[in-house]
């Protein structure tokens, strides 16, 4: 069973790698608009619902293997202080982009500094993640 607690940390570093992917597309939509050409957002939308979708199994598989295959007490580790904000910053970037799409009067910048901000603490997340593997 021990090899479950590698499950997360994998789980998580191919995460981190569709986030970066989905920043870049989202960033290139933006340099379009910026430019005033047209940029097709359709595979930010839908690889940004994957890894927004992921993200809480996978927040929810590192907290299960806190509680069940480690001794150390959940929900104190420096790495929870970063996860859990990223994750709050992927579901509010989520939520807004959800909007965004639906044509609705949304603050693109919040949501794009919100997803980026997010994928920030992620990173820093994976690395205090390293820490305290087992
Ligand atoms: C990719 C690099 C990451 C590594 C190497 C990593 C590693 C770990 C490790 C070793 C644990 C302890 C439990 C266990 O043994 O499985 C853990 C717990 C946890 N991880 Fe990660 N993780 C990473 C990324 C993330 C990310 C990006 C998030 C969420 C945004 C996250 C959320 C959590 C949560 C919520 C816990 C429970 C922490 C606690 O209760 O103190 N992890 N992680
Ligand atoms: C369910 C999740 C998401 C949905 C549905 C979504 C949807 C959208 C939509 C509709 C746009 C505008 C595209 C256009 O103008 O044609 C957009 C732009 C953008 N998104 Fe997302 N998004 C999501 C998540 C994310 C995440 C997690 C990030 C960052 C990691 C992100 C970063 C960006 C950026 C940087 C832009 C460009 C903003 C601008 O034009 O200034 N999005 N997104």
């Amino acid at each position: 069973m021990r090899w479950l607690a590698y499950a997360h940390p994998l789980f998580m570093l191919v995460l981190l790698g569709l986030g970066v992917q989905v920043l870049r597309d989202g960033l290139r939509v933006r340099r379009a608009r910026l430019l005033g050409t047209r940029a097709d957002s359709r595979r930010h939308r839908r690889l940004a619902r994957w890894f927004v979708g992921l993200a809480v199994p996978g927040f929810a598989g590192g907290l299960s293997s806190m509680l069940w295959l480690r001794p150390d007490p959940a929900l104190e580790s420096f790495h929870f202080a970063l996860a859990l904000p990223a994750l709050a910053c992927w579901l509010t970037a989520g939520a807004l982009g959800l909007r965004l799409e639906r044509g609705r009067a949304v603050n693109r910048h919040a949501h794009a500094a919100l997803g980026a901000a997010g994928l920030l603490l992620g990173l820093a997340a994976a690395v205090a993640g390293f820490a305290i593997l087992p």
